[in-house]
């Protein structure tokens, strides 16, 4: 690269720079409301960027923590119901063999075919969250405040100007992604549920009866995993994301969630 290339790059960030500079930086000290203004404003912009990004984040979180527990749970659910299964063969077929591995081999099918649900719905339910919230960005536009640079040389009228956009700064996004925060964790957890709960209906279904005859309580009422989710998604229905100490899912389940995962 040439000395003259170097300059030319200099020159043209350093015409950058100056051309990105905000209008009241350079404003003389005696407009003292002003620059008092613009700091308040510039502050709850900040401030609301990263209240947005925070809550966003740990929406996710928590829906991570929910689906990492049913994942695990159900792991645990669908280990116990096999061994079952391959017990209750051993036991009812113990001196015919052959006609063993026939029965075992469809039932196996069968228990396959329900349990596939509840893992294609932990993915699609963290790709689909994961989505809603990302689509969030923040809208607004702090450079709108450098319009309020024509009121000059009237102080009064431009720290107004200026008051007015942050009071709309502070108002703006957050109470939507709020709502839509409640709304989507409310509805992803039931769904959840629902699937983690209909593996039952889905072995009845085509087995009467399976749970009694194979005596086995995983996915059934009685199922101390399943009675774990059920109260987890208690908590994120009840969850209100408006105050921040009003959300007990975090603290309550994150700690079991990162114990279980060690094991
Ligand atoms: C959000 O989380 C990511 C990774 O967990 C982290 O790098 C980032 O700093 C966090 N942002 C905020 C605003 O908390
Ligand atoms: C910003 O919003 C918060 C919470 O809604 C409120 O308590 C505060 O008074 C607002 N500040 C301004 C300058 O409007
Ligand atoms: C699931 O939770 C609901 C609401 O908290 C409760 O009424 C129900 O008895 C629970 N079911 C199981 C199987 O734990
Ligand atoms: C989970 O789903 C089951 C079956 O639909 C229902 O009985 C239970 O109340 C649900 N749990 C919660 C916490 O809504």
């Amino acid at each position: 690269m040439k000395v003259c290339d170097v300059v030319i790059i200099f020159i043209t960030l350093f015409y950058l720079k100056e051309c990105t500079k905000d209008v009241f930086q350079n404003l003389d000290e005696k407009y003292h409301l002003v620059s008092e203004a613009y700091s308040i404003t510039k502050k709850l912009f900040v401030q609301g960027r990263d209240n947005y990004n925070t809550l966003k984040n740990r929406s996710l979180h928590v829906m991570d923590t929910f689906l990492d527990l049913v994942y695990i749970v159900n792991e645990e659910m669908a280990k116990e119901l096999r061994s079952a299964i391959v017990k209750f063969y051993k036991i009812k077929y113990f001196h015919d063999f052959t006609n063993y591995v026939v029965n075992i081999e469809e039932t196996v099918d069968i228990i396959e075919h329900c349990l596939k649900e509840p893992l294609e719905k932990v993915d699609q339910i963290r790709a689909q969250f994961h989505d809603v919230i990302k689509n969030f960005q923040d809208s607004r536009n702090f450079d709108v405040v450098n319009r309020c640079y024509n009121e000059l040389p009237d102080e009064v009228a431009v720290t107004h100007c200026l008051l007015h956009q942050a009071v709309l700064f502070n108002e703006t996004m957050q109470a939507n992604l709020i709502a839509i925060v409640e709304i989507k964790t409310r509805q992803h957890a039931q769904d959840m549920n629902a699937t983690l709960f209909g593996v039952r209906k889905c072995l009845n279904d085509f087995v009467p009866n399976f749970f009694e005859q194979v005596l086995v309580d995983a996915y059934t009422n009685s199922c101390g995993f399943l009675k774990v989710v059920n109260a987890s998604v208690s908590d994120l229905i009840q969850d209100r994301w408006r105050k921040f100490h009003e959300t007990k899912f975090p603290k309550k389940w994150s700690p079991l969630v990162s114990l279980l995962k060690e094991k």
